[in-house]
């Protein structure tokens, strides 16, 4: 298994995804889980602010999210959400959304659950986050951090964006990446930090490729 964390605009989806499907392994995307539960707020249209009111919508909302890493499936109330679930309505919402402990704790036993059930079923699993390496797995065998300047990481997530259709623009980019920076890090419940015995790796001069190279590797001894 590999525990894969680090800020937005690292490249983390793809490698995460790459890797898995080189590895033949199970894949989980534990921003999803956070995204998918947002717009169940969203739609709900309960404050964000209010924690109390956020956690009764968590516990409610049915989704599933898919462990395969080639097109993952997120479904909210059986309609498919992959793609809702990146706009910038729960951009915006889910950094709050995600600092309410309760909502932690159910999603992170949720996400042991599935973690369990795939290492059974295929043997292994790449997860990605903010908080796998620390408390999700903290015994993961191998943990890796990405990092990447935040203006390296806000020109991927505009380029994302913008290929994706959305209306983007670079200094709307490097806001909203340095507004979920500074909440993630900030917030009292499992904080985004690398585990002590992470390996770091920055990714900001490398291609996707070179950072594939460097996991593929670093898996084959440890993963
Ligand atoms: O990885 P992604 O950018 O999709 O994650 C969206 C948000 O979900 C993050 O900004 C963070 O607030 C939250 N998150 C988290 N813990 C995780 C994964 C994501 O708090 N393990």
């Amino acid at each position: 298994m590999v525990a894969l964390d680090g800020p937005s605009g690292t490249g983390k989806t793809t490698v995460a995804r790459k890797l898995a499907e080189r590895l033949s392994a199970g894949y989980l995307d534990t921003g999803a889980m956070y995204r998918v539960v947002t717009l169940a707020v969203l739609r709900a249209g309960a404050d964000i602010a209010d924690p109390v009111a956020v956690a009764a919508v968590a516990a409610d909302a049915v989704f599933t999210i898919g462990t395969t890493p080639v097109r993952p499936r997120v479904t909210l109330a059986g309609a498919d959400v992959a793609a809702e679930i990146r706009g910038p309505e729960v951009n915006h919402a889910v950094s709050p959304v995600s600092a309410v402990p309760a909502v932690r704790e159910l999603l992170v036993a949720r996400q042991r659950r599935i973690i369990d059930a795939v290492l059974a079923e295929v043997g292994g699993i790449v997860v990605e986050g903010r908080d796998i390496g620390t408390v999700v797995t903290p015994d993961a065998p191998l943990k890796v951090f990405l990092t990447a300047s935040p203006e390296i990481r806000a020109a991927r997530r505009n380029a994302q964006d913008t290929a994706a259709g959305r209306d983007s623009t670079h200094a709307d980019a490097l806001e909203s990446v340095g507004r979920r920076d500074r909440l993630d890090s900030s917030r009292a419940a499992s904080p985004l930090r690398a585990a002590e015995d992470a390996v770091h790796l920055d990714t900001s001069e490398l291609e996707i490729d070179q950072v594939l190279v460097a996991l593929t590797e670093l898996a084959s001894h440890r993963g």
